[in-house]
Order: structure tokens, then C-alpha cells, then sequence
């Protein structure tokens, strides 16, 4: 997955469109982008899209961003959209592992009373929403199967803090949420999941959403959050791995595999090692998938 494009969950045009985007993913939400009175439309409209929706092949994983733990309407959400199935489920506001096993129960009972095999429906958790948050990231390790990306968020970040901006001026991430980008690329790492870099705002800047997604695949990010189908195929051309990327990879994979017992290769006047021949693996398999 390299793009997933969040759609307000009880929007209908936009659930349609959305499927034409290029998305890998869609997020179909039923928090943030949905006004308190429209949850319980949103909830039968998700249901009905999930139900509807194309699966497999070329179609979108769908993943459904539900309600934060704390606010008393993630069970209502499960309730409704667990009958449909979705791919994944997007835990905003999360504290850390402890939250994504909460969850994941709560999707257990789900997956049984539904038929879905045990498992099935995979996490996404987003972890840097309040200040609290970022003390529970190291905490995601082996905290589920079902774990499989960590994604942050700034917006909320600032109102937690109460900050009055959280770019400077020329478009980066101020001190703040650049530490919390950071740290969910390091947190990710060590739990073994996918980093999903946070979404891009201003979707009319595309020449920014660019530039901002090139410096996640620069830093190891393996995919962004979309608001706007616009942003949609550009994330999925930063995050495609190229020709020439692939042929570098497989070069160096094909030296060590040609010297068994060599620690160490020179390939074009460049030394290569174990690091090296890991990221080189970690590249094939991305560009595979
Ligand atoms: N998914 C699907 N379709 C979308 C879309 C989205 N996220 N965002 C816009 N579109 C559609 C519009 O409905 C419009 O369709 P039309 O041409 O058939 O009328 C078309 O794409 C062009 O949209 P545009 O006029 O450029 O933007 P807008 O002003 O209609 O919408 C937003 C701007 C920000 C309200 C909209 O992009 C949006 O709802 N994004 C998702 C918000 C969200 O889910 N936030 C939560 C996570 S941060
Ligand atoms: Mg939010």
C-alpha cells in the first residue's frame, strides 16, 4: 500500500469517486470529517459502501477510521461496518499497544459473530494525536498480529498542545510534530509495521504534496495519507520504487548471492554491506507488492 485516500464516511458522492482515485487504500472515516449528528448516517452509508464495494484485484483495501476508544462510539462503529468487512480498521487517538489490544478485542468479538475468520481484519493505529500518545510509542511492539502500519497526525497534535501553527513558513513541520514524525518512523520500525506517513492539507500544492512525499520515502516511510484524489497518483508515483531503483537493488543482491561467505562487496566504487544488501531485499519485496 503506498496511498490511502480518506473520505468523509457519510459523503456518498465522494465514497463513489473515491473508488475511481488510484488509491491503494480508502479510509472510509467516521470520525474527524464527520459531524456528530450525521455518526449514525455515516454508519449505515459506510455499512452499505463496504458491502458494495468491488474486493481483490485492482480495488482498493478498505479500511474504515472508527470513532478514538475513549469517546464511547468505537463499538457502535464496529457494530455497524464489522457485517461488511472491511480490510482494516484506523484507530485514531491511540496510547500505545495497550490501545491496539483493546481494540483488537473488541474486533474478535466482531470477526466471530460475523463468520470472519479470527484475525482477518488487520490494524492501523495512529499514534502521535496528544502529547500523552507519544510516550506510549514504544510501547506498539508485539502488541498485536493485527498491527500492521503507525501512522501520526499533527492536526490534533496542535490542539492538544495549544499551538498557534504547526508548519513555519516555509511549509516544513515545526519542532514539534517533526519530533513526532520521527518518532513513529522509529516506533514502526521496531514493531516490524509500515510507517504511513500523515496527510498533506493543502491539496491545491501538489508541487509540495510531492516534495513532502519524497522526503517520507527519503526517510522510510512506505506510504502517505491522502484527503483529495488529486494527491492520490502522485503519492503512488513517489512510492513506486523505479527501474533504476530496482536494478541497484538487485545488483546488489546478486553480488552476495554470487560470493557466499563475503561480508563485504564493492559494487561501482561503492562499498556495500550487510546493511546495504537488507535494504536492497526490503526494496524488491516493496516492489513486488
Ligand atoms: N474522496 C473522494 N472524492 C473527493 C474527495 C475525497 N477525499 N475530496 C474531493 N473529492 C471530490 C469532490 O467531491 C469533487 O467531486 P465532483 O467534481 O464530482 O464534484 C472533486 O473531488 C473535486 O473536489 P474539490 O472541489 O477539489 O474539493 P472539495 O472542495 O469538494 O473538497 C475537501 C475538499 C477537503 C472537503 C475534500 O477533499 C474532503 O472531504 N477530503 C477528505 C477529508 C477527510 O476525510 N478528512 C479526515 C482526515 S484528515
Ligand atoms: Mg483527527
Amino acid at each position: 500500500m503506498r496511498s490511502a485516500l480518506f473520505v468523509p464516511g457519510d459523503d456518498e458522492k465522494k465514497l463513489a469517486k473515491a473508488l475511481g482515485a488510484g488509491a491503494d487504500a480508502l479510509i472510509v472515516d467516521l470520525e474527524d470529517s464527520v459531524a456528530i449528528e450525521a455518526k449514525p448516517r455515516a454508519r449505515r452509508i459506510a455499512a452499505a459502501f463496504l458491502g458494495a464495494a468491488p474486493r481483490g484485484g485492482d480495488s482498493p483495501r478498505l479500511i474504515v477510521r472508527v470513532n478514538p476508544l475513549a469517546g464511547g462510539l468505537t463499538d457502535l462503529d464496529l457494530d455497524a461496518v464489522m457485517p461488511a468487512k472491511p480490510d482494516c480498521v484506523m484507530l485514531p487517538k491511540s496510547l500505545g499497544g495497550a490501545s491496539v489490544q483493546q481494540l483488537s478485542v473488541k474486533i474478535a468479538v466482531r470477526e466471530a459473530q460475523n463468520g470472519l475468520p479470527d484475525g482477518s481484519t488487520r490494524i492501523i493505529a495512529l499514534a502521535t494525536e496528544s502529547a500523552g500518545a507519544m510516550f506510549g510509542l514504544q510501547t506498539y511492539r508485539r502488541c498485536s498480529a493485527r498491527l500492521e502500519g503507525l501512522t501520526w497526525g499533527g492536526e490534533d497534535l496542535s490542539a492538544d498542545l495549544g499551538a498557534e501553527a504547526n508548519r513555519l513558513a516555509d511549509g516544513t513541520w515545526a519542532g514539534p510534530y517533526a519530533l513526532a514524525r520521527n518518532l513513529t518512523l522509529f516506533a514502526a520500525a521496531a514493531a516490524d509495521v509500515a510507517a504511513i506517513d500523515t496527510v498533506f492539507v493543502n491539496f491545491r500544492d501538489l508541487d509540495g504534496l510531492r516534495a513532502e512525499a519524497r522526503t517520507a520515502r527519503r526517510d522510510g516511510f512506505v506510504a502517505k495519507m491522502a484527503i483529495h484524489p488529486a494527491q492520490a497518483p502522485i503519492i503512488n508515483e513517489v512510492f513506486t520504487p523505479t527501474a533504476e531503483d530496482v536494478a541497484k537493488a538487485e545488483a546488489i543482491v546478486a553480488a552476495f548471492a554470487a560470493r557466499p561467505g563475503v561480508g563485504v562487496v564493492a559494487i561501482d566504487g561503492e562499498m556495500v554491506d550487510r546493511p546495504h544488501l537488507k535494504r536492497a531485499e526490503r526494496l524488491l519485496a516493496r516492489a513486488k507488492s
